[in-house]
């Protein structure tokens, strides 16, 4: 547990250093490149080793998301190559529907395609990532105004929204801006609205996943799919929460998501070890033996960077540092240093914990995963430039 006391005590990253890390991060793209130029890491290592993967889960997009990160950082021709190679590839996914009955078009398309679109006018790129949110599109429920996670469309065991669910709206929003059609933008200010009514708690923390009644829309309860139990604050839900709230505050200047940036941040803050670094689930602090899960810190980071934006001076600048530590911590205790140690950015991520609150296995437990090292690189780009999102 920590306070905002004891949360100032941390060394918080500096432009500079946050400099040399991104350098490193993208010479470590580069070298996993001639790996992964025309297939992907896998969502988890194994070992800290990323085997090589087809385009498929919900993961491959962070990937190709670390290219134009790298591209953005160097210019180089490699990285444009390259990302240019894995639009491709994400176009032929959606027209052969690899893998894509879920909502998880964003984390998919936005870091990929709207991210190529954005940088080199690709219109492959852009093809692919509005096939993705028609796609995303065919998910949304409109007893209970939200976009059903997985799952056979309607089935009750499956008629819920997952907190996750935040991050895949931008690739909306960007689609309602690029075609001019309000539906989209629409739809997703809807899902926003339905999911931060009932995801928070009252002390501020998270459900992962929220159902709803397929006859009547009416929200039913709060369930856990990853966390530790049904009332427990999952630390990468949390994180989710955070860059959710930023994301959807930066597109709909709605005070109300500001207010709950604030509320989930603070609980993630609060909560945080000793050494910043998040157990996978809240329920444990030091001493428990528990797995971390680094990827949520990189992705709170991420939240913080962009909310600060929008605030006034002595928040912003709380906020701020609070992801410089949080930063600073990945870098010292996670990042990989060279290429003998791991393919991946960040090590000490967490995909699944199994425990009898849940119906996970054990999945990428002590692992890096793929949108870990990219909200790492992700991070350090911020605290480096003023960089525009992905996430429109
Ligand atoms: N969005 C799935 C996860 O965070 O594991």
């Amino acid at each position: 547990m920590q306070t905002k006391d004891s949360l100032k005590t941390y060394k918080i990253m500096e432009k500079g250093e946050a400099g040399a890390c991104l350098d490193l991060a993208v010479d470590l793209v580069r070298e996993n490149l001639k790996t992964f130029t025309h297939c992907f890491p896998d969502s988890n290592s194994r070992n800290n080793f990323y085997p090589q993967s087809d385009n498929r889960e919900w993961t491959t997009g962070f990937w190709t998301g670390e290219i134009w990160l790298a591209y953005e950082r160097t210019g180089e021709a490699v990285f444009r190559e390259a990302g240019t190679i894995q639009a491709e590839s994400f176009l032929k996914r959606i027209r052969e529907r690899v893998d894509v009955d879920n909502h998880d078009m964003g984390f998919l398309y936005t870091p990929s395609c709207v991210a190529a679109y954005r940088l080199t006018g690709n219109e492959t790129a852009r093809e692919a990532a509005l096939l993705a949110a028609d796609n995303l599109m065919g998910r949304f429920q409109e007893k209970g105004q939200f976009f059903q996670a997985w799952g056979q469309l309607g089935a009750r065991d499956n008629y819920r929204l997952i907190i996750d669910c935040l991050l895949n709206m931008p690739l909306l929003f960007w689609a309602s801006e690029t075609t001019g059609d309000k539906r989209y933008r629409e739809k997703a200010e809807a899902h926003i609205r339905t999911a931060m009514n009932c995801v928070i708690r009252p002390d501020h923390s998270t459900y992962h996943t929220y159902f709803f009644d397929p006859e009547t829309g009416a929200p039913v309860k709060g369930v856990t799919h990853q966390g530790n139990r049904d009332g427990s604050a999952w630390s990468r839900g949390q994180a989710w929460g955070i860059y959710g709230s930023a994301l959807s505050y930066r597109i709909e200047k709605n005070a109300a998501y500001m207010d709950v940036f604030r509320k989930v941040t603070d609980y993630f803050l609060a909560h945080l070890p000793s050494d910043l670094i998040p157990y996978w689930d809240f329920d444990f602090d030091d001493g428990s033996g528990e797995p971390r899960d680094s990827s949520s810190a990189a992705i709170a980071a991420c939240g913080m960077l962009e909310m600060a934006k929008f605030m006034e001076a002595e928040e912003a600048a709380y906020y701020r540092d609070m992801a410089g530590r949080l930063v600073k911590a990945l870098s010292e205790r996670c990042a990989v240093k060279c290429s003998g140690e791991s393919n991946g950015l960040l090590l000490h991520g967490t995909y699944a914990r199994a425990s009898a609150g849940n119906p996970c296995t054990d999945r990428g437990v002590d692992e890096c995963n793929t949108w870990g090292d990219y909200f790492y690189m992700e991070a350090l780009t911020r605290l480096v430039t003023d960089w525009e999102p992905y996430w429109y």
